[in-house]
């Protein structure tokens, strides 16, 4: 099986010492370093914006993969990509015309991703994945790390890699929500495994790796 690339939320890091998390889960293994941004609107939650991406961006060489859980992304993409998002996430939920939205983020450089809720039928993606480079797939409602992993969602996941591969397409598939040692080995057709609480709940830069090691080491059993 494929080896998975792991992407640490910093939505479970320390906020007060962002830069230093930062740095410590890059030089324990992380492949990419995930954003969650919520506008307590699409979600009942509110964390960070686009002056902490800018910030955040000169404390690591591995792409941002940046996770929008907000209302209108139409008006602020173009502000994400400007402050250094490599990957950048829309909620398909969020957008009327997600074509003409993830068309104009590939215009703006960065690498567009669509996701959807537990909610949301997987066929709703479906015509987009020739537009994306990911598609991330929720196992928990978005909103709050620290949550139990939905396995009726890994069926979206099965049904994604059928349809990728039949179309030769390169999208990655990304899981996102619950994830830890035991809940990655289910996770076989993804490409991508975000996991929050599971990796800062360690308490340094030698935990941090033990944790990323795991996930790379269970998704590989
Ligand atoms: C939830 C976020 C997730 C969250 C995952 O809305 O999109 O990225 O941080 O946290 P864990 O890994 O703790 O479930
Ligand atoms: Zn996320």
């Amino acid at each position: 099986m494929k080896r998975k690339l792991v992407a640490p939320s910093i939505l479970s890091a320390d906020f007060g010492r962002l830069s230093v998390e930062i740095e410590a889960v890059t030089d324990a293994g992380a492949d990419w370093i995930h954003v969650d941004v919520m506008d307590g609107h699409f979600v009942p939650n509110i964390t960070i914006g686009i002056p902490v991406v800018k910030s955040i961006k000169p404390s690591t060489p591995v792409p941002l993969d940046v996770h929008l859980m907000i209302e209108n992304p139409e008006k602020y993409v173009e502000a994400f990509a400007e402050a250094g998002a490599d990957y950048l996430t829309v909620h398909v939920e969020a957008t009327d015309d997600p074509e003409s939205l993830l068309k104009k983020m590939r215009d703006l450089g960065v690498k567009p991703g669509i996701t959807l809720r537990p909610g949301t039928s997987v066929e709703k993606i479906l015509p987009l994945l020739p537009l994306v480079d990911l598609v991330l797939v929720m196992t928990v409602e978005p909103g709050f790390g620290g949550q139990s992993f939905m396995s009726d969602q890994l069926v979206k996941i099965d049904r994604l890699r059928k349809e990728i591969d039949d179309l030769g397409l390169t999208t990655l598939i990304e899981v996102d929500g619950g994830i830890n040692q035991e809940t990655a080995k289910l996770c076989a057709n993804a490409d991508v495994l975000v996991a929050g609480s599971f990796v800062f709940k360690g308490e340094s830069v030698e935990d941090y790796k033990n944790a990323i090691a795991q996930l790379k080491g269970g998704a590989n059993d």
